[in-house]
């Protein structure tokens, strides 16, 4: 069979190819130069399957989307403390180039915007790391995201350096504030060559797929920031990535997105896929026209807003049934899907309405294909609780998902199997 997938992305690049609205960067000249009729889409899964459609391996520069992943470099490098006492996490409600700085202390408002972004680029690697290092440490970071060695295009670079007024004035300002310590100049020129890193709309989306999937390349296995950085970095994204037009994106696409003025534009939802797009023409807040209308597409016809809801958690409880009769009855909670905090509370309530005069109780976790932490820890205590009330537990727990119930007084038993507890543990 062929996947429906591509030909779904084909047609939907066939439904916005009209549209020839909005212009290429014209502040960059090398950009106002791009091929305006380019047009390609890309998903890349948690688990490294590629669907694209249209221009996916052309080369473009990152831009503003490399800002995520520097931002995401930094709090890996230098720790949350270090990079929250010089760039902050809120939205600005202006364009990208504001000089949108909080006042009085002249920190940034969010890491988004170029201020926050040029704070971030020299927050990279340890404090005493030269410009070229730390260059070196961005390529290397965003290269590890990309799973490919990128390179710069030295062309756009200069074209864009030759015209940095505004990001200049920006840095400028930001040392007089004390919140670049190092040259203004030299911080602008090593976050031009961030921005001037080639990438295709494949690239991008293994990139977003790689925050969608805790900080692990889904194609080259590699941890490139440890997991906690990716909730900051994917929040950040959604409050603040597609600037002052943040809340129009977070209604009607409802990704978390970071565009760039070269026409990419990406989403990554959490668990799920990393999705990017290329298209030059730009709308007037700098993002793709072409690239709007098509997340807006993938969002409403896939269900991909992130505040969608899921289904509701009872439907962890796949049956709560006795089997056998008499002193061998059993009651067993057959559970299912993946677990949280939600689904554990059924559990906790199916598990306290459980007679007294019932022995026997089994936990069957056969069907279940994820525990996270905070589930794992109230469904050991019902397994704890229902053995301190006397009675004979079993785990059904083919696959370890819940760690070692063990309450010492023999009282727990884990099987793999429903059959082999009730077989060996006869009354
Ligand atoms: O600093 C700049 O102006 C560019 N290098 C990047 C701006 C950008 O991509 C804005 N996002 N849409």
């Amino acid at each position: 069979m062929r996947s429906p997938i591509p030909d779904y992305l084909i047609e939907v690049l066939e439904g916005v190819a009209s549209n020839r609205s909005g212009a290429p960067a014209g502040y960059i000249p090398e950009l106002a130069a791009a091929d305006p009729e380019q047009l390609g889409a890309v998903f890349a899964t948690v688990d490294g399957e590629i669907y694209g459609a249209g221009d996916i391996d052309a080369e473009f520069t990152i831009q503003s989307i490399s800002k995520p992943f520097t931002y995401a470099l930094a709090l890996a490098d230098r720790g949350f403390d270090a990079v929250l006492a010089k760039v902050g996490v809120e939205p600005s409600g202006e364009a990208f180039n504001e000089i949108s700085l909080e006042s009085g202390s002249g920190r940034p408002l969010n890491p988004m915007i170029n201020a926050g972004a040029i704070t971030t680029h020299s927050l990279i690697g340890s404090a005493e790391l030269d410009s070229a290092e730390r260059l070196e440490r961005v390529v290397a970071g965003l290269s590890a995201f990309a799973g490919r060695r990128l390179a710069i295009d030295e062309s756009v670079c200069t074209s864009e350096l030759e015209n940095a007024y505004r990001n200049l004035a920006i840095a400028h300002m930001l040392r007089s504030h004390d919140i670049l310590t190092e040259d203004p100049t030299t911080v602008v020129a090593g976050y031009t060559r961030q921005c001037s890193l080639l990438v295709t709309a494949r690239d991008l989306a293994l990139m977003a797929a790689t925050l969608a999937n805790r900080g692990v390349n889904p194609v080259s296995g590699e941890q490139v920031v440890p997991e906690s950085v990716i909730r900051q970095v994917l929040s950040v994204m959604a409050t603040c990535g597609m600037y002052d037009a943040a809340g129009d994106w977070a209604t009607q696409v409802g990704i978390p997105a970071k565009s760039g003025v070269a026409g990419g534009l990406i989403g990554a939802l959490p668990g799920q896929i990393g999705i990017a797009t290329f298209s030059p023409r730009l709308d007037p807040h700098g993002t793709s026209v072409r690239g709007v209308s098509l997340f807006e597409r993938f969002s409403a016809d896939m269900g991909l807003h992130v505040m969608e809801v899921p289904a509701a958690a009872r439907a962890v409880m796949r049956s709560n049934h006795v089997v056998g009769t008499g002193a061998d009855a059993v009651r067993v909670l057959r559970l299912q899907g993946g677990l949280r905090f939600a689904g554990a509370e059924r559990v906790v309530r199916e598990a306290v309405d459980i007679e007294s005069a019932e022995a026997r109780v089994a936990l069957d976790l056969t069907m279940v294909y994820s525990v996270d932490d905070v589930a794992r820890r109230m469904l050991l205590e019902v397994v704890r609780r229902l053995a301190l009330d006397g009675r004979s537990v079993y785990v059904v727990d083919p696959e370890s998902m819940l760690g070692d119930p063990d309450t010492g007084d023999g009282r727990v038993i884990v099987v793999s199997d429903l059959a082999d507890a009730r077989a060996a543990d006869q009354p």
